[in-house]
């Protein structure tokens, strides 16, 4: 019988301290990864991965990183991969874009957003390039968002980074597969994570509207009538991430319950 999907599999998350981070994190030790994930806050990342570790019944390596800071990625990809012994998976989930139309929106808003979730992705890709080739092959995987295909109006900052990262991710798999690497863009539709209750929080006061109207209203919007589970999005990656998906590179799975209705 096969074992679990990921075993022996050494994966680094950013953005682990997150919804679909810490959900993934969970996921790919249960498949039988060691992992370690990545937060802003050293005594936060520590308490997340600790109580993860807790859930897990495997220990979750803390990496701090605050990916607004200079170099920052260079050393956490460098301390994870010397916890972990080596690295054979990169998945880039930090991310917080800001809310806003193009006429609210502060310059400084749009560079930290892509400073963080765009430029974020590219500097621990690169930082983990080395590795993985050392590794003799690995995935690399983005999370963007529908948001990147769809646009709507109060998410131009989203919109803009998801849309760039899908592209610098089909570039990247060009570039990585001779060594044995795939390069994939995950791309969510609305999962229940704290960011998108308070995204909805946050409308409930600008509109007025009760955030129970709003949640629902938001889940009617989905084909499948319900926002998705952190655990859903992880199960899902973590299959991404395996030898399920060997021949699977350069493209963007969308996860969504249906919500985009494009042809593409
Ligand atoms: N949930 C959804 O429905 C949905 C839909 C579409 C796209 N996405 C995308 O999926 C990703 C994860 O979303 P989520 O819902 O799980 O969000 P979340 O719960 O808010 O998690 C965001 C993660 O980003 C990290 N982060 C924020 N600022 C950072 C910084 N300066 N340096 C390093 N890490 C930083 C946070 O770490 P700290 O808290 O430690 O700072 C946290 O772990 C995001 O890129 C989001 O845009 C999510």
């Amino acid at each position: 019988m096969a074992g679990p999907l990921l075993d022996g599999r050494r994966a680094l998350i950013t953005g682990g301290t997150g919804g679909l981070g810490s959900a993934m994190a969970a996921a790919f030790s249960a498949e039988g990864a060691r992992v370690a994930i990545c937060g802003s806050d050293r005594e936060r990342t520590a308490a997340g991965a600790e109580a993860l570790g807790r859930t897990c019944g495997h220990r979750i390596e803390p990496v701090e990183l605050d990916l607004r800071r200079e170099g920052a990625a260079a050393r956490a990809v460098a301390a994870a991969a010397d916890l972990l012994g080596g690295l054979d998976i990169v998945v880039c989930a930090a991310g917080a874009p800001a809310d806003g139309r193009l006429e609210n929106l502060e310059a400084r808003q749009w560079r930290d957003s892509f400073a963080v979730k765009f430029f974020g992705a590219v500097d621990v890709m690169t930082a983990a390039l080395p590795h993985l080739r050392k590794s003799g092959g690995g995935v690399m995987i983005a999370l963007s968002g529908v948001l990147g295909r769809e646009p709507h109006p109060g998410n131009i900052v989203a919109g803009t980074i998801n849309a760039a990262l899908e592209n610098f991710m089909k570039s990247l798999a060009v570039e990585a597969a001779p060594y044995g690497i795939r390069a994939l863009t995950l791309c969510p539709g609305p999962f229940d994570t704290l960011r998108m209750r308070n995204i909805l929080q946050q409308k409930s006061r600008d509109t007025g509207k009760s955030f129970d109207e709003l949640f629902a209203a938001s889940q009617a919007d989905v084909p499948l009538q319900r926002w998705g589970t952190a655990e859903e999005f992880a199960r899902f990656a973590a299959v991404a991430a395996s030898d399920v998906c060997s021949y699977m590179t350069g493209t963007t799975i969308t996860m969504d319950g249906g919500l985009r209705r494009g042809a593409f």
